[in-house]
C-alpha cells in the first residue's frame, strides 16, 4: 500500500505553490462567528466534556434523521450513528466486511481505496461514465460480489452524476441479488440546480448511507454519519465502540447547538453552492481559453472538474508542474492498478479566482 498522493502533496507544497489538488472547501467561507457563538455556549454545561455515547448524541441522531425524512426517507434517531468523518464510517462499514469481495467504480475515492486495502477487501472496477456506472458491467460485477461502493453525486475524482434511470436500474440489481450498497454522499448538497434523490432511499434494509459535515460545514469537526437500518446498524457498533468509544463529543454538540437554527444552515448551503457554481464555470471557461486541448464536462455540482489531455502522462506533467508551483492530482491516483492515463482532476473549490487564472497558465507552461 502506499500513502495517499494527496495528503502527502497537502504537506510537501509550500504557500506560493497554487494547489489545485486537495478537496478542500473554502475557508472564506466557513461560518467563524456562529461557530464561535454556538461553542461558546455548549460549554454552559460542563457534561459537553464527559464521555459520551457511542452512536452519537441523540439531538444530532435526532436532526440528521428529521433531514431524511423531510425528503421522503423515514429515518428514526436509530436509524443513524455518528462517526469520525465519513472517512470512518467507510472504515467501520469496511472492517464488517473483511474480506469479501465489492464492486467499485472506476475511478474512485482514492481514500476508500485504501481502507478497502487495508480490510483486505477484493476491489471489482466498473466504469463509470457520465451519467453514472455502466449498468451491464455493474449488474455482472455484482451479481458475484453483492456488494458496492458507489458515489452517485458528484463523484470524487470523476465529478459525474448518475442519471435518475440509472439510480433506479441499480436499486433493482442490489434487490434482485439481496446486497448491500454503501452510497458516499458527502458532496450531495453541494448540487448547483437541484438536489438527486439518493439510491438508498429505494433500499432502506439493503445500505449503508454516509454523510458528512466536512464539506458542508467545516472538515476539522470530523463528523460524519451512516444511516442504515437498525439491524445494520446494531451490527456494526462493536466495530465503532472499538476503534475510538464515541466520536469527539464537543464536535457533536457544536454541530447539534449550530443545526438547531435550521434557516441559518440553509442560508450557508446557498452561500456555498452559489460561490462554487461560479468558480466551477470560471474554472471551465479558463480551461477552454488556456488549454483548450483538455477536454472535460461541466459538473452538476462538488469540487471537482475532471478531464483528459490528448496524450501524455499526467503524472508526469504533474512532476513537471509541481517545480513550476501548481499542483492537481493526476488520475492515475484513483485506478485500482494506477494505470498510467492523461486524466486529471482539478479542485475548483478551495482557489481563488486570480489564482485559477495563474495556475491554469502554469499548467500550460508545463505542457
Ligand atoms: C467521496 C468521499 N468520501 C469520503 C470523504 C471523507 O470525508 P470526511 O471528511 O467526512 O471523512 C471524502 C473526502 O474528500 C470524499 O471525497
Amino acid at each position: 500500500m502506499k500513502r495517499s498522493f494527496i495528503r502527502e502533496i497537502l504537506e510537501s507544497i509550500d504557500e506560493q505553490t497554487i494547489s489545485f489538488a486537495g478537496g478542500l472547501p473554502n475557508e472564506k467561507l466557513f461560518p467563524v462567528e456562529d461557530l464561535k457563538n454556538v461553542t461558546q455556549k455548549i460549554f454552559d454545561n460542563p457534561k459537553v466534556l464527559q464521555y459520551s455515547v457511542s452512536n452519537g448524541i441523540k439531538p444530532l441522531r435526532e436532526k440528521i434523521a428529521q433531514q431524511y425524512s423531510n425528503e421522503g426517507f423515514p429515518t428514526k434517531a436509530e436509524n443513524i450513528l455518528i462517526t469520525t468523518g465519513s472517512q470512518q464510517a467507510m472504515y467501520i462499514i469496511a472492517k464488517y466486511f473483511e474480506l469479501k469481495d465489492i464492486t467499485v467504480e472506476e475511478p474512485s475515492y482514492l481514500g476508500a481505496m485504501n481502507i478497502f486495502k487495508l480490510n483486505k477487501l477484493k476491489m471489482q472496477g466498473v466504469k463509470l461514465e457520465e451519467d453514472g456506472i455502466i449498468i451491464d458491467a455493474f449488474e455482472k460485477s455484482f451479481e458475484k460480489t453483492k456488494l458496492a461502493y458507489l458515489i452517485p453525486d458528484f463523484q470524487n475524482p470523476f465529478s459525474s452524476t448518475y442519471s435518475q434511470d440509472k439510480r433506479e436500474q441499480i436499486a433493482k440489481i442490489v434487490q434482485k441479488y439481496n446486497g448491500i450498497l454503501i452510497e458516499d454522499s458527502p458532496y450531495s448538497e453541494l448540487y448547483f440546480d437541484k438536489k438527486n434523490k439518493s439510491i438508498s432511499k429505494e433500499l432502506p434494509q439493503n445500505s449503508f448511507h454516509l454523510g458528512s459535515f466536512s464539506k458542508t460545514l467545516a472538515p476539522s469537526l470530523r463528523i460524519g454519519w451512516i444511516r442504515a437500518s437498525e439491524t445494520l446498524i446494531r451490527s456494526i457498533m462493536i466495530i465503532k465502540e472499538s476503534i475510538d468509544l464515541h466520536s469527539c463529543g464537543i464536535s457533536q454538540h457544536i454541530l447539534d447547538e449550530y443545526l438547531k437554527d435550521e434557516n441559518r444552515y440553509k442560508m450557508h448551503l446557498q452561500t456555498i453552492r452559489n460561490d462554487y457554481k461560479t468558480k466551477m464555470n470560471f474554472f471551465a471557461q479558463t480551461l477552454e481559453e488556456v488549454l483548450p486541448e483538455f477536454t472535460f464536462t461541466k459538473p452538476k455540482g462538488g469540487m471537482f472538474l475532471y478531464g483528459k489531455f490528448n496524450d501524455l502522462d499526467s503524472f508526469e506533467l504533474v512532476q513537471r508542474c509541481m517545480k513550476n508551483r501548481v499542483v492537481f492530482v493526476p488520475g492515475s491516483e484513483f485506478y485500482i492498478d494506477n494505470r498510467k492515463t492523461s486524466e486529471v482532476r482539478f479542485n475548483y473549490s478551495h482557489t481563488n479566482i486570480e489564482d485559477i487564472k495563474r495556475g491554469l497558465e502554469l499548467v500550460k507552461a508545463s505542457l
